[in-house]
């Protein structure tokens, strides 16, 4: 049987579905997802002070107040010094004041998750023309990650929110899988239809909205994965697989994203009983490192976060009213003003007094300041980013082990390659 142009077995047969390689990882499962989730609401709810408040509106902390030594050493951290506790705090917990460390150390062993099991997917470490070197190390990973989602009985994947298809293009040239892309954005499928017939693979995009169409695609013998896909989107997921008897393998992001919905609703009985409200800003906080990761975007950040600091600090000098003034979104155009013409552009917009007289040279030197503390302060949230990531994405993962279903968390590439490193397995419990 001639295959894709591609990477096939030598006999030219599907390199998936086949059994995973035996290995030392495991993953999440069983009763350890439940006793993990359990664990991870008791943190978030202990400590609800320290990850709730944002340094950024609130000019003092609480927890600040309790713990000035906390915020004292923390100040006291150069920026380099700062984004490496945010990378990992570990080592910087036994110079750290005891609270710091108390809080450090009872996080270490709650955010620790074993690898997925894998096997190298036969792909080529080099990315092929079209794919960004950084996206084909995910889709080298996911693919190794989830191929128990692709055994028999599944005989299709489905492409969850393919973009241009990227994942469902390499599954595809590498197994020999039929798959089908799902992606509203016409234009997206029309590039990646141009790019699947490039790579001569068995694909089908179909330019639809997943959450009114997804679930027709999905039977007991289709394997749905997705790549990023948002938070609706890949909850939606997860819950049409379970409805229709598919497989699903899932790397999760953006959490915030909740179609529209205000407060998180928990997918899991254990998710209703913990205990945890959410709001939609609070979930904002699980994907809150990308400025760790993402250089030139925090170059960006950094500078639009010190004018919006420099500008609260004048409003709230004009109204007399030491409360954040929630600025929300402005005009482009604006970042790249010069900072006196920012103030006055952005007080008019947002409709705002400014204080009658002002050196705005000092504001400026005055948001610096205040954007380290920020940052410093920050650091304390950071420090409960993961657990809300992982209680977040074991909150599904149980609703679908609540559902009869057999699931597996772990991650499946280094957090270097992406921080949103975690994967869904989730099958029907008659699967192998
Ligand atoms: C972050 S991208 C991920 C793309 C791809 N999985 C990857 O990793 O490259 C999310 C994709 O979801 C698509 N999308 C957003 N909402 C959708 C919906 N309701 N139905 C189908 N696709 C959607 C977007 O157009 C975008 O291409």
């Amino acid at each position: 049987m001639a295959g894709p142009r591609g990477w096939t077995t030598r006999g030219g047969g599907p390199i998936y579905p086949t059994r995973v390689q035996p290995s030392s990882a495991t993953g999440l499962s069983g009763d350890a997802l439940g006793q993990r989730f359990a664990d991870l609401s008791a943190f978030l709810r202990a400590h609800e002070g320290l990850w709730r408040p944002r340094p950024f509106a609130h000019p003092r902390l609480p927890w600040a107040e309790a713990h000035p030594e906390v915020a004292a050493w923390l100040e006291g951290l150069s920026p380099a010094q700062l984004l490496a506790l945010d990378r990992d705090p570990t080592p910087f917990l036994d110079a750290a004041p005891p609270a710091f460390a108390a809080w450090g150390r009872a996080r270490a062993p709650l955010v620790a998750v074993p690898a997925l099991p894998a096997r190298a997917p036969p792909l080529p470490p080099r990315a092929p023309r079209h794919i960004p070197a950084r996206k084909w190390g995910q889709i080298r990973a996911f693919l190794g990650a989830a191929a128990p989602a692709l055994e028999p009985p599944v005989a299709r994947a489905v492409d969850w929110c393919a973009g241009k298809g990227h994942l469902g293009r390499t599954l595809a040239q590498s197994s020999g899988l039929r798959v089908d892309l799902l992606e509203r954005n016409p234009a997206l499928c029309t590039s990646g239809d141009g790019l699947a017939k490039e790579a001569g693979a068995p694909l089908c995009f179909h330019p639809v909205d997943v959450l009114a169409e997804g679930r027709a695609h999905l039977d007991a013998h289709a394997a749905a994965v997705g790549l990023h896909a948002c938070g609706i989107l890949w909850r939606t997921l997860l819950a049409d697989a379970a409805a229709t008897g598919a497989a699903a393998a899932v790397a999760p992001c953006c959490y915030h994203h909740l179609g529209g919905a205000r407060r998180y609703a928990p997918q899991s009985a254990a998710g209703a009983a913990a205990g945890l409200e959410l709001l939609q800003g609070d979930l904002r906080l699980a994907v809150a490192e990308e400025r760790v990761v993402r250089p030139a975007l925090s170059s960006a950040r950094r500078h639009e976060q010190r004018y919006r600091l420099g500008l609260d600090l004048l409003l709230r000098e004009a109204s007399g009213d030491d409360r954040y003034f929630p600025q929300g979104p402005l005009p482009k155009a604006l970042w790249a003003l010069p900072f006196p013409q920012f103030c006055r552009e952005a007080a008019e917009y947002l409709g705002r007094p400014l204080p009658s007289v002002f050196d705005p040279q000092d504001a400026l030197r005055a948001a610096e300041r205040r954007a380290h503390q920020v940052a410093a302060l920050e650091s304390v949230r950071s420090l409960f980013r993961r657990p809300l990531e992982l209680w977040l994405v074991l909150d599904a993962a149980l609703a679908q082990q609540e559902a009869g279903r057999r699931v597996v968390v772990g991650t499946f590439c280094a957090e270097a390659e992406t921080p949103r490193n975690l994967m869904i397995l989730s099958r029907p419990s008659g699967a192998r």
